[in-house]
């Protein structure tokens, strides 16, 4: 049985005291969404105010650097991440592939110290509009999934994988639970085919893209959406409330 997880992706966006506010308010929203891994991903320059006041949550980093340390102005480390007791890192966001050139390469090297460094690395997929109209769709989160698995032994580490369609994110184009429900059992398949039944049964995969208080219900009552990573909607502390006892349910 795969606890639900909810994850929201602040991106750019936030202050000091919106951090301060989301997390007095998910600490206190805990005890109803127990059965929730309940994730706050800040800018990194709040996240060790956030994790520093976590109870009733765990955070997560938007972005990690695969080198240990040294000259990487701007970046953070695995290191850091263990320094501050933060748990989960973003890996692969499409708007990091898109706006910040990060190859399947360059992400497989961050899920390889991510789970050295026993952090649990969210790992992002998904295809473009044109691919989905291409019929491309399994072929592109097949590859961006096996891809960053390269250098990782999924037997003995965790990962949780976020399905997150270009076309759906901050569109207000949520997939339909059906198309959502298609692509996840189908990287739980891959996992299957290429590493166990045992981690393909174990791994969560979330689903990411336009998730709102409306249409989250629906989406995490398909078998293989084990919750979701949400965006525009974890800004709004109500509807990222409701998003998460939406996954309780
Ligand atoms: P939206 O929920 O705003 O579409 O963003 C999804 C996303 O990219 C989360 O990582």
């Amino acid at each position: 049985m795969r606890k639900s997880m909810v994850a929201g992706n602040w991106k750019m966006n936030g202050s000091s005291a919106f951090a301060a506010q989301m997390s007095e308010q998910f600490n206190q929203h805990a005890p109803t969404v127990s059965s929730v891994d309940v994730v706050l991903c800040p800018p990194a320059i709040y996240l060790s105010q956030v994790q520093g006041d976590a109870q009733g949550y765990a955070c997560a980093a938007q972005n990690v650097h695969f080198a240990g340390s040294g000259a990487f102005t701007g970046e953070i480390s695995v290191a850091m991440l263990n320094d501050i007791k933060c748990k989960y890192v973003l890996v692969g966001h499409s708007e990091r592939r898109e706006m910040f050139a990060e190859t399947d390469a360059i992400i497989a090297k961050k899920m390889a110290v991510c789970v050295a460094a026993s952090l649990v690395p969210i790992l992002c997929i998904g295809e473009t509009l044109v691919q989905r109209n291409n019929g491309e769709a399994f072929a592109v989160v097949k590859r961006q999934v096996l891809a960053a698995l390269e250098d990782i032994d999924l037997k003995t580490n965790d990962i949780v994988i976020a399905y997150e369609p270009i076309w759906a994110i901050g569109t207000g184009e949520t997939a339909t639970p059906e198309q959502a429900q298609e692509i996840h059992a189908y990287i739980r398949s891959v996992l299957e085919a290429e590493i166990s039944l045992e981690v393909a049964e174990r791994t969560r995969i979330l689903y990411g893209g336009s998730v709102s208080a409306l249409t989250a219900s629906e989406l995490f009552s398909q078998p293989d959406i084990d919750g979701g990573l949400v965006g525009g909607a974890s800004l709004k502390v109500e509807d990222f409330k409701i998003i998460c006892s939406a996954a309780a349910n």
